[in-house]
């Protein structure tokens, strides 16, 4: 397996994500809501770790991303931050925390910066979102957007289906891309949507496009962990290439120390005191 990771080990800024972009080279991100796994992502060479909102699915079994709270995604963030030393670290904003008004979304961007060590925020939507995005620029805290598939709009959409096909939504989608490079944002992550469009977004604005689900053509790629790692079952879309199978992995060896347990082989006369 080849290994390709970059060999600056400077603490990734949004700056340099900026410059990746203009010299062409794709940036790799991935989910972490743990120290421990931050840590071990962080020494892989992973340029950006997001504590996202899909925490809420793959750390606390809800079906949505609705359910999180603030609270909760501080907890992770915390963990996740104190672990890293080079990769840049963006905590989502959860689902209710920056939708109301804008100084309500201020307050939960700052809780963020003061209590996690978090590098940045990320919130989910374009126009409808816009001034939440700029009072949170306007105090220096650096966001990125997201848009395509926002799973935090499941319940208007009801469905996780590609997102954009329609000439009218790609249009607002172009749109909102651009709106988020005008107010400031530093990237934005594109979710499941055309390939061709996604490329499209990517060569229209000067910000890093990082896609999960829309194709090669835009600046980074984004997986949630658990699914490229293999610990998530049923959840097989086109988009994911996984990587390992620690389902199999950890259930072989638990499999194994409980068999060592029932047998009495385990702990054996070196394994004590
Ligand atoms: O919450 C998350 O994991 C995300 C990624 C899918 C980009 O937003």
């Amino acid at each position: 397996m080849s290994v390709h990771k970059s060999d600056d080990m400077r603490k990734v800024t949004t700056h340099r994500l900026s410059e990746m972009k203009q010299r062409g080279e794709k940036i790799s991100m991935l989910t972490a809501y743990d120290f421990s796994m931050a840590s071990i992502l962080d020494q892989a060479g992973v340029d950006v770790l997001l504590v996202g909102d899909s925490a809420s699915n793959v750390m606390c079994g809800n079906v949505t991303t609705l359910p999180i709270t603030l609270d909760e995604m501080i907890f992770m963030a915390k963990s996740v931050a104190k672990a890293v030393k080079r990769s840049l670290v963006v905590c989502d904003m959860p689902f209710g925390t920056y939708q109301g008004n804008s100084l309500e979304a201020l307050s939960s961007a700052i809780r963020i910066m003061k209590e996690t060590g978090a590098d940045c925020i990320k919130l989910e939507g374009g126009e409808e979102i816009i001034d939440s995005v700029k009072r949170i620029l306007s105090a220096g805290i650096p966001v990125m957007g997201h848009l395509g598939l926002m799973p935090q709009s499941i319940n208007k959409y009801g469905t996780y289906a590609v997102r954009a096909k329609e000439e009218s939504e790609a249009q607002k989608l172009i749109a909102d891309a651009k709106l988020l490079e005008e107010a400031g944002c530093f990237a934005i992550v594109l979710e499941k949507i055309p390939a061709e469009l996604a490329q499209k977004v990517a060569e229209s604005v000067h910000i890093p496009i990082i896609g999960i689900g829309a194709g090669g053509g835009v600046d980074g790629q984004v997986l949630v962990m658990h699914d490229m790692l293999g610990i998530t079952q049923g959840f097989s879309p086109r988009f994911l290439r996984r990587y390992a199978d620690l389902f199999s992995v950890i259930t072989e060896a638990v499999g194994n120390y409980v068999a060592d347990v029932k047998s009495g082989d385990f702990p054996n006369e070196k394994e004590q005191y």
